[in-house]
């Protein structure tokens, strides 16, 4: 028998990012962790950066499963994921949000005897053509506890279902990696001189999801509509851009308006740096969406649907699907944004809190052996 108290899966840079709090909690709490990558992500700039620059352990395991179909790499994490979670017998084991590599690890946990938590429960984007939306669903129906970043995905876990004894409010464990890292990373990143860039004078881009870039047409409307707001708004429009869409405008030959400037995935504090100072953010990511609602930045969502509606509820984001017009209408309004509003994803404690609550809560599992 193992002391391994909490196994915690990740595999992408946003899971490295939004744990990083949950391994701290661990350590302050004094519990036996161990840490298992599946290797999905791999590159130095999506990858091990965020080890060395969030002072994160060296993960115990490392999977190395790459990229391949949904099917071989999730299918891979699944038997290397089973048989370390058999030598190490965890009471618990963790996954965040909505990847192959969460959906992995909560079928593997689902067949052995020991509890799943899932971390950023209850987001729906009600797309089911999403591989996202697939792997979220059946993580939260396999979860023992399930951490909802707010009040508001709590009710959608229960409208499915899900008995009130396995939901917690926590926060989302994004506000507390930005809170650790925002003031270091004004203080120690060099990124604007490095770019030369002006704050609240350029606009920040992300894109990078599968539905947007491996679609030649929409991705080029898109980048027409990235263009038209940075040529709109005269200034640079800054896109570290993520090896998924890199690899697809070589595909597809697409080239980039002048206007758009592509730059290496940054690092963590560069990237916070780089959102904490730009006018406006254009992006189709979770993590970002949320991002620039705690750091006070106007966002637009380049998709059809988000499963962030808080930030839209509370005024710091829209929705412009991916229509050029669309686009630069949606910055238009959101550039004349009041920046005042409240973040709805908790006090920057979720950390703390998901790991107390493991540590102390009869799971519906534990109460049924317990005998009457
Ligand atoms: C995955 C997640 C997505 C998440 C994103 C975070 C799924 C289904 N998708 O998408 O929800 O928003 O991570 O960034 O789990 N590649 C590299 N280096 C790497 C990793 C990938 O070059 O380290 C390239 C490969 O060409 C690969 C492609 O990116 O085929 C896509 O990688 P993959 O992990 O399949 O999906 P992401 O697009 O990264
Ligand atoms: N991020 C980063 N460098 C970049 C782009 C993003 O550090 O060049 C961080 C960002 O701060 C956020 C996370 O990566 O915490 C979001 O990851 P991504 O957009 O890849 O995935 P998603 O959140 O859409 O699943």
């Amino acid at each position: 028998m193992s002391d391994t108290e909490i196994a915690i899966v990740l595999g992408t840079r946003p899971e490295i990012i939004k744990l990083a709090p949950v391994i701290r909690a661990c350590e302050s709490q004094d519990v036996q962790y161990t840490v298992i990558h599946t290797g999905q992500h791999y590159s130095e700039e999506l990858d091990a950066v965020f080890f060395e620059q969030l002072e994160l352990p060296e993960p115990d395991y490392n999977l190395g499963v790459g990229s391949n179909s949904h099917g071989v790499q999730t299918a891979e994490m699944l038997v290397g994921i089973e048989e370390i979670l058999q030598d190490e017998e965890p009471e618990t084991v963790l996954v965040q949000g909505d990847t192959n590599s969460v959906l992995a690890g909560a079928i593997a946990t689902s067949k052995l005897d020991m509890e799943l938590g899932h971390v950023e429960a209850g987001l729906r984007s009600f797309d089911r053509d999403m591989p996202e939306e697939i792997n979220r669903v059946v993580t939260d129906h396999a979860a023992d506890y399930l951490f909802a970043p707010t009040v508001d995905s709590a009710d959608l876990i229960r409208e499915e279902g899900i008995p009130e004894d396995r939901i917690y409010v926590t926060g989302n464990t994004v506000v507390d990696a930005v809170e650790q890292h925002r003031e270091f990373a004004q203080e120690k990143s060099a990124i604007l001189d490095e770019l030369e860039l002006v704050p609240s004078e350029f606009v920040l881009v992300t894109a990078h999801r599968a539905e947007n870039v491996d679609d030649e047409d929409r991705f080029e409307e898109i980048l027409d509509g990235i263009a038209r707001v940075a040529d709109r708004f005269d200034v640079d429009a800054v896109y570290p851009i993520h090896p998924r869409a890199e690899n697809r405008l070589d595909e597809f030959d697409i080239s980039v308006p002048d206007s758009i400037r592509l730059v290496e995935p940054q690092d963590y504090l560069d990237f916070l740096n780089l959102e904490s100072n730009a006018r406006l953010i254009l992006t189709d990511s979770g993590g970002v969406q949320e991002e620039a609602c705690i750091l006070g930045v106007p966002c637009v969502t380049m998709r059809d649907n988000t499963e962030r509606p808080e930030t839209i509820d509370v005024g710091a984001n829209t929705l412009a699907g991916a229509e050029t017009d669309e686009i630069v209408d949606s910055a238009i309004e959101m550039d004349g944004a009041v920046c005042d509003w409240t973040n709805p994803f908790g006090d920057g404690e979720a950390g703390e809190q998901i790991i107390t609550e493991v540590e102390q809560s009869e799971t519906p599992k534990e109460l049924e052996m317990t005998p009457q």
